[in-house]
């Protein structure tokens, strides 16, 4: 499967919106990754709802928007509106019973549909909802925060995940986010992941080149 890098604008100079998202354009990458934080899911808050349609309106790079919210459900017209082109919801966030009609109703509003799981999370209670999915994002640190260390037993969680998908032969991509860089890229790309969202690397490390990185990926 085509591996993929969506940059994450929790870690550029929001004074300089457009630029990061020009600088993601020149890089190669075709996703763009939006954090939405409530400072209830996860302790930090971050984007709404405002910064989705801003950027929805100077590109046409794939809106890629993360939910860590609660009670997600209620706001997937309204990012829909906004330009979100795949939007992830937290396994956590949802009562199981609801969960198809959660995800068919992101895919009737004419985005691709995607789940995630947290570190502590086993990756298997997403089975039972693979035909309905797009991407599986495996978090790889507790979301909230950039900046933070990968955790690397999630290499076994991203094979397990691989491994089933496979099984199944489902078009299923496999996200992985949270401390990934030059090196830890690679060890989420071996384990099966193909579409791989960075922030601080992507925007603070002068030494990471993105489109060589997308280049070696897929080599
Ligand atoms: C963390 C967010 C990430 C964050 C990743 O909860 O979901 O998208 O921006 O940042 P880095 O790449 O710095 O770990
Ligand atoms: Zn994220």
């Amino acid at each position: 499967m085509e591996k993929h890098i969506s940059p994450s604008i929790l870690a550029c100079d929001i004074l300089h919106l457009e630029e990061a998202i020009r600088k993601v354009e020149r890089s190669g990458a075709d996703y763009v990754h939006i954090d939405i934080m409530d400072g209830v899911f996860v302790p930090n808050i971050s984007f709404g709802m405002p910064i989705v349609s801003a950027v929805r309106k100077i590109t046409e790079l794939t809106l890629d928007v993360h939910l860590m919210i609660v009670e997600p459900w209620k706001y997937i017209e309204t990012f829909a509106k906004c330009g979100a082109d795949i939007l992830t919801l937290h396994y956590e966030a949802l009562p199981e019973k609801q969960i198809p009609d959660i995800l068919r109703a992101i895919r009737q509003n004419g985005m691709k549909v995607a789940l995630s799981v947290k570190p502590k999370t086993e990756v298997s209670v997403l089975f039972p909802y693979l035909e309905l999915l797009d991407m599986i994002l495996i978090m790889t640190v507790e979301p909230g925060f950039g900046g933070q260390k990968y955790i690397p037993e999630s290499a076994d969680k991203i094979a397990t995940l691989h491994r089933e998908i496979q099984r199944q032969g489902l078009p299923i991509h496999i996200q992985v986010d949270g401390g990934i860089n030059a090196s830890t890229i690679r060890d989420a790309s071996d384990a099966g992941a193909n579409v791989f969202v960075l922030g601080t690397a992507f925007f603070t490390d002068p030494s990471f080149d993105a489109n060589q990185t997308i280049k070696e990926l897929n080599a």
